[in-house]
């Protein structure tokens, strides 16, 4: 008989570890890791400028911080383009007077808009396939948000970091994807790699600076994005086009071992980013956790 873990307290936090700190985050809509992020950080005393592209979930993110006595700002934007990430920095520092700590995780795992809702039918051509069948709108929409995307908002937060000679942190979302292939999702998989290799690249360069880069790599989590791409596989088997990225591996160590075989929560994310974010984390560069539950171990 398989005992589960007692997941992370969605209340709990530690007080004043982030007062006086600016945290910028990037795919910060309700329910989302970033969500969980912005609302714990809140919650320890940080000021977080949230960015997503749903302005819907977003606004909801600011409101739950600001009901519980936090400070936030939402911009809604698509950080696809080098200007939206530009002025979102810019945004921030305006509004808050500086920036401090980092988190990227606005990502997609298909091609379609992130703000739309799934229409799998109408969209085979912007669907995760296997690269024989893959489509170049598929490709460039995913690399673009994810690569694109995340070397923008780094670029425009890089910039201000280093101009203001105060050291920083940055933690990128990868995935297991970022770390071993993902069945049927070639884009996805080559993407997270690329979040892996600039966030490597980035520790190197910004040591001298005094600022950290480090990402986190997680497999299930159940956010909007897995509930998702669980609609995806169902419609994928039904249709006849096989499993996809459920194929091989369903499960990590741990959720296989739940007796309801949970995925992990966005507050069981925020709660190790929030760290390597911290003080705490302060010999911690270029590390690439594997917040997955023991995927990647087998
Ligand atoms: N949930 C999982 O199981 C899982 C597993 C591995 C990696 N990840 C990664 O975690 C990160 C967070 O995802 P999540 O699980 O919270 O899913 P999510 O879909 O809830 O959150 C991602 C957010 O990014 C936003 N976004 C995407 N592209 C954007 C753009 N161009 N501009 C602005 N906002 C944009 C989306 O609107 C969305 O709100 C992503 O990078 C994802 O790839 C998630």
């Amino acid at each position: 008989m398989s005992k589960g873990i007692t997941p992370v307290d969605p209340n709990s936090f530690f007080a004043n570890r982030f007062k006086n700190q600016v945290l910028f985050v990037t795919g910060a809509a309700h329910s989302s890791i970033g969500g969980a992020t912005a609302i714990r950080a809140a919650r320890e005393g940080a000021k977080v400028f949230c960015v997503d592209i749903k302005a819907d979930k977003l606004n909801q993110t600011v409101q739950e911080i600001k009901a519980q006595g936090g400070q936030a700002i939402a911009l809604v934007t698509d950080l696809c383009e080098a200007k939206a990430a530009d002025h979102a920095v810019a945004e921030c520092v305006a509004q808050f007077g500086g920036l401090n700590l980092v988190l990227n995780a606005a990502g997609v795992m298909d091609g379609n808009d992130p703000s739309r809702p799934p229409d799998f039918e109408n969209t085979t051509h912007l669907l995760p396939a296997a690269i024989h069948t893959a489509t170049d709108e598929y490709w460039h929409n995913v690399m673009n948000s994810n690569i694109n995307g995340i070397f923008y908002s780094m670029r425009a937060q890089l910039r201000q970091l280093v101009a203001q000679e105060k050291g920083g942190a940055i933690v990128n979302i990868g995935s297991i994807a970022g770390i071993i292939g993902l069945p049927g999702n070639p884009a996805y998989s080559a993407s997270k790699h690329a979040v892996t290799g600039l966030t490597r690249n980035a520790a190197i360069d910004y040591a001298p600076f005094g600022i950290r880069v480090n990402s986190v790599n997680m497999a299930q989590t159940d956010t909007p994005m897995v509930f998702r791409a669980m609609e995806f596989v169902k419609w994928a088997i039904d249709k006849g086009m096989g499993s996809g990225m459920a194929s091989f591996k369903s499960a990590s160590l741990l959720s296989a071992h739940e007796p309801d075989k949970r995925g992990a929560t966005p507050w069981e994310q925020a709660a190790v980013i929030l760290f390597l974010l911290s003080a705490d984390a302060s010999n911690i560069t270029g590390a690439c956790y594997a917040t997955d539950g023991g995927w990647t171990t087998y």
